[in-house]
């Protein structure tokens, strides 16, 4: 039963704050699953009008500090609804510390972010428009632009019954716009379902790798090919760190606003992860499972953004990991897998079935502020 499945799946992520608690187990456990429709929050339904207004708001940079970036800026349609480089652009005069993940498919997701730690899309939104890295927005300053541009105090009265807009609902329009944006008729999908023919060859051989001597489905398993646990793979650190003075200071900004220790602050070289949110050493450079769908058009991977492909991803699983500043950490369940060159062109063969049809939309048409003589008035 599809909807059984997604309840546990979603019950268990509300309790799976920590990886060191993560023994809730799931009908999901172990075995890819084809994905459903995503779970609607009984708080905020879908309606037309609602994503419509979602989606203006998603590309519209004045839901920011100085109306430069929009969310769409780092999770553009044409860059796999992320932004293709390692580390993500930042608020103008910054540059992230993290690689942008695609907003596809984050609607299915119970702990957002790459290493959870947000349990909503609405709770996400405004967190990433008001992040110093990210769209450094204030909330007044953002409610206020709202208010004066016309056909946005129309939609969100229509929709919402408010006089002037609120900014609450912004996040709550742009959240239904997200849900709008799956993915989940994938040839992997297809197979699951049980069309024989949706797979080749090769990625048949791939996904019997993928489940068997490659070991990927411990970790990649369920609806969304993700147990949404945390773990440390050894990925090295961000090459820009080494050597970029803008990378660093939104890496020790983070320390410091994530409160570290001081030893944490002057001398960790590399992102902590989990640890940030549990403050639990053996947390340290754990990260949310990826889930796999998509990933054809959202090179680089990684927290981080360190493999540019996915044969190198492969291959990095194949060496056994890597290492960083966090071995202490990591995982059991990563060692060097003794797969052939064949083997590993089939394992990406599989791994590209996770992705269909690029999801392509038009930029909608911003609409322009005015100012409001009645307003004024009031
Ligand atoms: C300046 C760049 C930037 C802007 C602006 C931005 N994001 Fe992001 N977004 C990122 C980065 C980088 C991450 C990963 C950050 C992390 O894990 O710490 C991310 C993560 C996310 C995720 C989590 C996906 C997942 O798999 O967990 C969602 C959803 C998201 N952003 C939506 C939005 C929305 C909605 C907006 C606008 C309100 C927005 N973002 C604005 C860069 C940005
Ligand atoms: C121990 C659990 C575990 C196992 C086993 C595992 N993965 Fe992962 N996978 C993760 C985690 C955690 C991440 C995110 C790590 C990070 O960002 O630092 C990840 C990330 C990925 C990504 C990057 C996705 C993106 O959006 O950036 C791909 C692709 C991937 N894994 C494929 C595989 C394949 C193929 C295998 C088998 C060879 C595998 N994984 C085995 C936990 C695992």
């Amino acid at each position: 039963m599809k909807t059984l499945t997604k309840t546990s799946l979603f019950v268990a992520g509300a309790f799976l704050g920590f990886a060191h608690i993560a023994s809730v187990a799931t009908a999901a456990e172990n075995k890819l699953l084809p994905l459903g429709d995503p779970p609607i929050p009984a708080d905020n339904p879908q309606s037309e009008a609602k994503i419509e207004l979602g989606k203006k708001l998603f590309f519209d940079p004045r839901l920011g500090g100085d109306a430069s970036t929009a969310c769409s800026t780092c999770h553009e349609p044409d860059q796999g609804w992320g932004f293709s480089d390692a580390l993500s652009r930042g608020y103008p005069g910054t540059v992230h510390w993290r690689n942008s993940q695609t907003v596809i498919n984050s609607a299915y997701l119970g702990k957002l972010f790459w290493a959870g730690s947000k349990g909503s899309l609405e709770s996400q939104a405004p967190s990433a428009a008001k992040g110093a890295v990210a769209g450094n927005g204030e909330n007044d300053v953002m409610e206020t632009r709202l208010a004066f541009i016309p056909e946005y105090r129309e939609a969100f009265n229509k929709i919402f019954g408010t006089e002037w807009p609120l900014i609450g609902d912004a996040w709550k329009a742009i959240a239904s716009f997200e849900r709008t944006l799956i993915h989940n008729d994938t040839p992997v999908d297809r197979y699951l379902k049980g069309d024989k023919s949706a797979l080749n060859k090769e990625q048949v051989r791939g996904m019997k790798l993928f489940n068997g001597k490659a070991n990927c489905v411990t970790c990649h398993s369920g609806e969304l090919a993700t147990d949404q646990r945390f773990y440390n793979l050894g990925v090295p650190p961000a090459e820009r760190w080494e050597d970029d003075g803008l990378a660093q200071i939104t890496f020790r900004y983070e320390l410091y606003a994530k409160g570290v220790t001081q030893d944490m602050y002057r001398h960790t070289k590399d992102d902590p992860g989990l640890y940030f949110r549990t403050k639990q050493t053996s947390d340290k450079g754990k990260f949310r499972t990826a889930p796999l769908r998509y990933t054809k058009y959202t090179a680089p991977y990684m927290h981080n953004g360190a493999f540019w492909d996915l044969r190198e991803v492969v291959e990095f699983y194949n060496e056994g990991g890597g290492e960083n500043e966090f071995a202490k950490n990591k995982s059991d369940l990563i060692k060097p897998l003794g797969l052939s060159e064949e083997e590993i062109d089939d394992l990406v063969a599989f791994l590209e079935g996770f992705s269909g049809e690029e999801l392509q939309i038009e930029a909608p048409t911003l609409p322009a502020y005015a100012p409001l003589p009645d307003v004024a008035a009031q």
